[in-house]
């Protein structure tokens, strides 16, 4: 096993608050296809290889745009150049990962839109093919509906989507826009698919959604 540093610069994803749920959700799901929309510099993707390529074998999906979008807050403010070198740090920090690891861990990288890739994976045949879906892509309110609806198809029977940031609120100077939040969007997913998927008991930042039926 190797011992390169991973470089991260934020820390959306950290172990106070993601990695006992995901913990304790994949004893139990034992996931070896992952997809993960909104990767950024990878460091939830990473924690995702390192936990799930030490017991086997596995196939991570990572979508993402690596560039200036309609979130103020995922781009935070970046410029071109920095997005070159956030795509630059998500591709240095998988390859630690996978170094750390004793099992295979594939990455496929599809860098587009999430509306444009996940599509594209139901047209290859993937339908009903994923074990855990993270959705941490856009928060607007359209762009997550979109994002929970083609992840519904996509996942398996049993699979599991999380949801992150369910109750973040963009910081606006007029309050808060309740269209540019995802929480519109996944109780909205949640009402309408209520007969085929079950709400996990978790802590209430990030929603689980298990996938009853088709
Ligand atoms: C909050 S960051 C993801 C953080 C990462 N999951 C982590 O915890 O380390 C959100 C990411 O979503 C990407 N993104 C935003 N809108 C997107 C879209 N419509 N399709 C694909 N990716 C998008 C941004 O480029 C950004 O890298």
């Amino acid at each position: 096993m190797s011992s390169l540093e991973y470089n991260f610069t934020n820390a959306w994803f950290n172990e106070t608050e993601n990695t006992g749920v995901w913990d304790s959700l994949f004893a139990q799901l034992k996931p070896t296809r992952v997809l993960e929309i909104g990767c950024f510099e990878g460091r939830s993707t990473s924690y995702l290889i390192e936990k799930l390529a030490s017991c086997r074998d596995i196939e991570v999906h990572c979508v993402d745009t690596w560039e200036r979008g309609e979130d103020v807050y995922a781009p935070n403010g970046l410029i071109e150049h920095e997005w070159t070198a956030v795509e630059e740090r998500f591709h240095y920090n998988i390859k630690v990962a996978q170094s750390k690891v004793s099992h295979v861990a594939q990455v496929i990288i599809h860098k587009s839109f999430s509306d444009r890739a996940l599509p594209k994976l139901l047209a290859e045949g993937k339908a009903g093919y994923f074990d855990f879906i993270y959705i941490d892509g856009s928060h607007q309110a359209s762009d997550v509906l979109c994002d929970a609806v083609l992840s519904f198809r996509l996942l398996r029977g049993g699979g599991i989507i999380g949801f992150d940031d369910y109750l973040w609120q963009e910081p606006l100077p007029y309050g808060t826009d309740p269209l540019r939040c995802p929480k519109l969007a996944i109780d909205a997913f949640t009402n309408i698919y209520a007969r085929k998927t079950r709400i996990m008991l978790a802590p209430l930042y990030r929603l689980y959604v298990q996938k009853l039926t088709d």
